[in-house]
Formats: C-alpha cells, sequence, structure tokens
C-alpha cells in the first residue's frame, strides 16, 4: 500500500490542476509534492499544468505558491530548500481558461502533447478537480470529449475528485454516472483525506498484523464501539458552503464512515486495492439505514473554546440568522452481520467543541464480577482499546488492576503506544500518500462508487427526515461544551455513556 520509504519514484506524469489558485492547491497539493520531492518520490520527470480563469502568467503562479510555501514552512521553523522546489517550479505551467469552455481543453490538449513530446512524459496525465463540486461533473465531461480521458495501454489517464461527492443518493449517482461517461472505474480516485492519515491506515495494521486483536474483535468480546471526531474550530469563513452542507453532509458519510468501515471491515485476503474495497463494500451493505430516532443534531450557539469567547453558529458571516443548519450529529448504527450484530456503533462529530479529538474507542465486555461483587461498578470501569487518529496520536489499553495496599481495591490504568515517542516523528497528514498511491495506480485508500452510493444510502432517511422537520431547539449546545445534552440520551437509552472529550 503505502510505505513510501520502500517504494519506487512514480512514472513520469503531467499533473494538471483544475483550481490551480484555489485554496486547496496551495495549502495542501504543493505542500504535498514538495514533501514528495523531500522523500524522492516525484516523478523523475513531470510538469505541473495549472488551470483556472485569473489572467495569470507561469511566473505569478509560481512565485504565489512558492511565498505560501514559505509561510508555512517557517511556521514550523524550516526554511525552503530551493533543491526540492526547484524540480517542481520548473515543471510548473499556468493555462488560463474557463472550466466550461471547451476552448480551454483543446488548449489544454495542445500543451499536453508539446510537453509529452519536450519532457517525455508517456503520455501519462493526471487531471486533480481542486475545484467547487459544482465542476465536477463538466469537467470530467469536457476532459472526455476532448479525447484527453482515453488510454491506449501504454499511458494513463486519471482523475482525483475532491469532496464533496454528492449531496445525497441521487446527485452522488448522478455524478458517479457522469464520471464514468468517459472514465472507467479504475481511471477515478475519489479522495477522502481521512484515509491518507497514517493513523486511520495504522487500524488495518493493528487489526491484521497481529494475532492479539482479531479473534476478540466482535461481538462475543466488543460491548460497543465510539467513533468520535470533536472539531473546536468554527467554520471558518466557509457559511455559504457550510449553510449548504451541514454536519452530517460534511463528515458522515464520508470520514466517519471511513472510520467505521476500517474498525468495522472483514480481513482482505490481501492488500491488493480490490480485495481491500470489496470488504468494505460488504461491510457497507451490512449497515442499516439510520431512522429519524438513530441520530441527534446540534447547532452552536455563542460560547468561549480555549478561553476565547466565539459567536454563536447563527452569528457566523453568511449563514441565515434564523439557520437550522446543524453543526454537530451523533448517530447510533447498527451493523448486521455475524461478527457484529447487536455491537452499536456510536459516532459523532461537531464543530466548537470542547477541543479536536478524533478517535475510535472501542469498549471491551465486563469481566463477570462476582469476585468484586464489594466494588462499586463504576470504578470497576471496563476495558477500552482507544485509536487516538490525531492529535497526540496513539493507541491506548486501559484495564483493571489491583492498587497496592492491603485491600483488593481496582483502578483503571493504561499501557500506551504513541506515535511520536516510538517512531520520533510526527504521522504524516496523508496527502503525500494519496497523491503518490494515485501516480502508482494504486486505488486502495479511494473510494469505489457502489461505497459512496451506499454510504449516502445509509443516511438517506435522515436527510429526507430532516427536511420536513425544523430542528426544535435551536442552538442547543455552547461552543466549547461537548454537544448537545440529547446526544447522552441517544447512549443512556442503551445504558451507557460517551466518553469525555478531551
Ligand atoms: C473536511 C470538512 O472534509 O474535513 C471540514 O469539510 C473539516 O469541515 C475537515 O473541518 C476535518 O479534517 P481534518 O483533517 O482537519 O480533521
Amino acid at each position: 500500500m503505502t510505505a513510501i520509504s520502500h517504494k519506487q519514484p512514480p512514472p513520469p506524469t503531467a499533473i494538471v490542476i483544475f483550481g490551480a489558485n484555489g485554496d486547496l492547491t496551495r495549502r495542501l497539493i504543493v505542500p504535498a509534492l514538495y514533501n514528495l520531492a523531500r522523500t524522492g518520490m516525484l516523478p523523475p520527470r513531470f510538469a505541473l499544468i495549472g488551470v483556472d480563469h485569473n489572467d495569470k502568467t507561469t511566473e505569478d503562479w509560481q512565485s504565489n505558491l512558492k511565498q505560501f510555501l514559505a509561510e508555512t514552512l517557517a511556521k514550523n521553523n524550516e526554511s525552503l530548500d530551493e533543491k526540492l522546489w526547484q524540480p517542481i517550479a520548473r515543471g510548473m505551467n499556468f493555462l488560463k481558461g474557463d472550466f466550461e469552455d471547451d476552448g480551454a481543453y483543446s488548449k489544454l490538449a495542445d500543451l499536453l502533447a508539446e510537453l509529452d513530446i519536450k519532457d517525455d512524459l508517456g503520455g501519462n496525465a493526471l487531471f486533480y478537480m481542486a475545484v467547487a463540486d459544482r465542476f465536477f461533473a463538466p469537467i470530467a465531461g469536457k476532459l472526455g470529449k476532448a479525447g484527453l480521458a482515453r488510454q491506449d495501454g501504454r499511458n494513463f489517464r486519471r482523475l482525483i475528485v475532491e469532496k464533496p461527492f454528492g449531496h445525497d443518493l441521487a446527485s452522488a449517482k448522478a455524478l458517479n454516472k457522469c464520471l464514468l461517461e468517459y472514465f472507467a472505474e479504475e481511471q477515478i480516485y475519489r479522495i477522502d483525506h481521512f484515509l491518507g492519515k497514517e493513523t486511520v491506515q495504522n487500524i488495518m495494521a493493528l487489526r491484521f498484523a497481529n494475532g492479539l486483536f482479531e479473534p476478540i474483535w466482535n461481538r462475543d468480546r466488543i460491548d460497543h464501539v465510539q467513533i468520535t471526531v470533536a472539531e473546536s474550530i468554527g467554520i471558518e469563513g466557509r457559511g455559504n458552503f457550510y449553510e449548504k452542507t451541514g454536519a452530517l453532509r460534511d463528515m458522515l458519510p464520508n470520514h466517519l464512515f471511513q472510520l467505521v468501515a476500517m474498525t468495522a471491515m472483514e480481513p482482505p485476503v490481501s492488500f491488493e486495492a480490490e480485495d481491500i474495497r470489496a470488504k468494505k463494500a460488504e461491510m457497507f451493505k451490512a449497515v442499516h439505514s439510520l431512522s429519524l430516532g438513530d441520530v441527534v443534531r446540534g447547532q452552536y450557539d455563542a460560547g468561549s473554546v480555549a478561553g476565547q469567547a466565539v459567536p454563536a453558529y447563527r452569528a457566523e458571516e453568511n449563514v441565515a440568522a434564523d439557520s437550522n443548519i446543524e453543526t454537530f450529529v451523533a448517530a447510533r448504527v447498527l451493523i448486521d452481520n455475524w461478527r457484529w450484530a447487536g455491537v452499536p456503533f456510536y459516532l459523532r462529530t461537531g464543530k466548537r467543541l470542547a477541543t479536536r479529538s478524533t478517535e475510535i474507542a472501542i469498549r471491551f465486555k465486563r469481566a463477570p464480577f462476582a469476585l468484586f461483587r464489594e466494588t462499586p461498578m463504576d470504578e470497576l470501569d471496563a476495558d477500552w482499546l482507544i485509536l487516538r487518529v490525531q492529535p497526540d496520536e496513539s493507541i491506548r489499553l486501559r484495564f483493571n488492576a489491583k492498587r497496592p495496599g492491603p485491600a483488593m481495591a481496582l483502578e483503571s490504568v493504561a499501557m500506551e503506544f504513541k506515535y511520536k515517542d516510538w517512531f520520533k516523528q510526527a504521522p504524516a497528514v496523508g496527502y503525500e500518500t494519496l497523491i503518490y498511491d494515485c501516480l502508482i495506480g494504486d486505488t486502495t485508500l479511494f473510494q469505489r462508487a457502489d461505497q459512496v452510493e451506499a454510504a449516502w444510502g445509509v443516511v438517506e432517511p435522515v436527510l429526507l427526515g430532516w427536511e420536513s422537520v425544523a430542528p426544535r431547539h435551536f442552538p442547543n449546545y455552547s461552543a466549547g461544551s461537548e454537544g448537545p445534552i440529547a446526544a447522552n440520551d441517544l447512549l443512556a437509552r442503551d445504558g451507557r455513556s460517551w466518553r469525555a472529550i478531551k
């Protein structure tokens, strides 16, 4: 899969970025290319074509990106290394063009042909759609019509599609249909950046590279699973986007479901992309569709986060003063298969929560406690395995131990592995891995059409239900809290409670 240090540089390729002047290009794609250069994993010969509608020259594009990268590196006390930057800068070409104008695609075809000869790129091209989602279908269609999606067995043409992939089941299906008109499934790389996170990929290593966990990874031993993606940030100036999206669409059928899939999928027979993707797809098929009773929504009020006063969602820029958009969602997900029947997966995610914390917490069943009848139940905290995805990436096992002293008194203790302490480096953010995998044609970490559609299918009844019933008590949680009280009821009715967000 993605152990970059053991891999070869990818083949010569032209990377074409639609949305060359956008935030994603600046913040994630170009830094990822720089990091690939650092590990010697850029294609030995490559071109970087930036397409956007602004009046810019290649020199402007180069210098803007360089300046932003240098500023980002400076925040980590690093300075930009010209030796790494130069090969990227040399490959850059800016092409002014409107994403919906046929003319832009014929210019692109000419430029690709010219660079292909000049730089000997083997006819390979990777089209990266770093643009608003409304452009995905038009760009793919126009690339197709211009003959740019065509592969002849010796070269490759690939398409990277960012999130959001549709806003409900029908739109996801329609988008898949458009993309598949000109590109074959194996040419399409649907990104969910959570899958690029080292800690998320490590779930597979933990489960399948150890004899210890898999035998107890089932309903005989596991009581329930809690998956939390808590954010302390608000909507970061994205009011227009968020008012159309909300927490459920933004996070649940994509990022949180990917964490569920990694935790719940059956072991694949190999690490081949199709074997892994097939197991994930099977898992999604076994997930019950959510009903309104399985979900709780919330919206933040004014409050304080890390000691700073912050406004209510309804007071954010480009947000309606009476907005009913949710900034928090919690759900109770059931997987109807032999491994998981009867083991709820409780998911929650929200903006402006107490702190930033993403974790998968697996709670094992209690021991039969006849031996400890005198010990109050809440002191007999059951065993937990906590996979901390970010920040402070770690894996922690909590279990009971005898407190030193004459009495048989128990205390919950922990063993912990921390990425930073063990590997002496923080885990990578992930875009490097995803771009590299796309360059070498490894689809393991990308979503297949059926997965995306199955995930939308699970949340569809809630989307429809929420459209017809307005939330009653919005805003219903203070910024800086752990979310709405109603989210506690979701677990309380099963006799359980959430772990603290910390
Ligand atoms: C994005 C969402 O996909 O993921 C954002 O649109 C969210 O709203 C972000 O903040 C979270 O990603 P990360 O990597 O910062 O945890």
